[in-house]
């Protein structure tokens, strides 16, 4: 039986994997996959690894000096892996497709809760505490929302927006064909939405889209949604925005500097991020730890289409999920 050395593993993980997994003798590593503990897969036949790890150049090295040459994420997102270095050492395998639902799903779920306060009445209510002052929301009915990314995700997302009534303009540098929404330039789109949620990869294109010179182009009272990546937002512009009345409301399921802190409990440490706690002070920044992909079918199809990745791979069956790199694209960025 091959074996496979599963990193940053978490309850809700195990789940799955267990429960379809058949051809795998798999190991359930804590630690998170980088070049300190690569070393760990010595004597697996495959890595997997999620979001958070950081496979860069000498974590390669590491996994195939140790006879690991294939690469399991069970994610769709790679911009975490050095897959340039990758090239032709190790082979790169992802999920491009789990359930694009979950995301988008959260990300009006974190709108509307920014929106109408719900994270404040919740609080005040347990507390007994029934005053509606300062949780006066806005309706979406009408709205502009700027849609930033429409591939699988985004489009959800537009749909969703569509059920609410809102008005829906979007950028992608590849549009969809035949849509019911319009295409603008992303300068237009921030200087007419009323909502802006980022539904885009992290390459070195997207990395701080948002930052000092887009928010100063956005309408004033803007509210912005990440459920993307936390490099696509320029933290500290951020805060200038939230500071000067710009951006009225920011929810964020992800964080630039999330690395080392999202998934876990700190509950009883203090954490140095300064930017980070000044975000998590505010009562217009809603934040959660890269949850928008937890969900019972979404952590199904994870295991499942991961599994079959790996199939497929010791099988020398044709790879349909395998990230490759082409010298004309551009690297990803972390
Ligand atoms: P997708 O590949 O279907 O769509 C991405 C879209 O972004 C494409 O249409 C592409 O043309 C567009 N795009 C590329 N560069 C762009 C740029 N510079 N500006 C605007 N648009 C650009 O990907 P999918 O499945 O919709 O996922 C989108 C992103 O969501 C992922 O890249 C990942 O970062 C994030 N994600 C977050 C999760 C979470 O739990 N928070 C879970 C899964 C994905």
């Amino acid at each position: 039986m091959k074996k496979i050395a599963f990193f940053d593993t978490k309850p809700y993980d195990k789940v799955w994997f267990d429960k379809l997994n058949k051809n795998y003798e798999i190991e359930y590593f804590d630690s998170k996959l980088n070049r300190k503990t690569a070393m760990l897969a010595n004597g697996f036949d495959a890595a997997v690894a999620f979001v958070n790890d950081d496979i860069d150049a000498g974590a390669i090295d590491r996994l195939t000096e140790n006879n690991v040459n294939v690469l399991a994420m069970r994610c769709s997102g790679y911009n975490n892996v050095d897959i340039k270095h990758a090239l032709g050492k190790l082979t790169v395998l992802h999920v491009p497709y789990y359930s694009p639902y979950a995301v988008a799903e959260h990300a009006m779920a974190m709108l509307l809760t920014l929106n109408r306060r719900l994270h404040k009445a919740y609080n005040r209510t347990r507390d007994f505490n029934f005053s509606l002052n300062g949780l006066t929301g806005t309706d979406l009915h009408g709205k502009t929302v700027g849609v930033i990314g429409t591939g699988k995700i985004g489009q959800v997302f537009i749909g969703i927006c569509r059920g609410f009534g809102m008005n829906v303009i979007a950028y992608d540098p590849y549009p969809a064909a035949d849509t019911d929404y319009k295409y603008v330039s992303l300068d237009e789109l921030f200087s007419s939405s009323d909502f802006i949620s980022l539904h885009c990869p992290l390459t070195e294109q997207s990395h701080h889209i948002i930052d000092r010179a887009s928010i100063g182009k956005m309408k004033q009272g803007v509210f912005i949604v990440n459920t993307s990546r936390g490099g696509l937002i320029d933290s500290e512009a951020l805060l200038g925005g939230l500071n000067d009345g710009v951006i009225k409301g920011a929810a964020l399921d992800v964080y630039e500097e999330e690395s080392d802190l999202f998934f876990e409990d700190y509950s009883n440490e203090v954490v140095l991020d300064e930017v980070l706690s000044l975000l998590v002070s505010r009562p217009n920044v809603l934040i959660t730890s890269h949850q928008a992909f937890l969900t019972d079918e979404a952590l199904e199809k994870i295991a499942e289409i991961t599994l079959k990745n790996l199939d497929d791979y010791f099988a020398g069956k044709p790879l349909d999920n395998e990230v490759v790199y082409h010298p004309k694209d551009s690297a990803a960025v972390k």
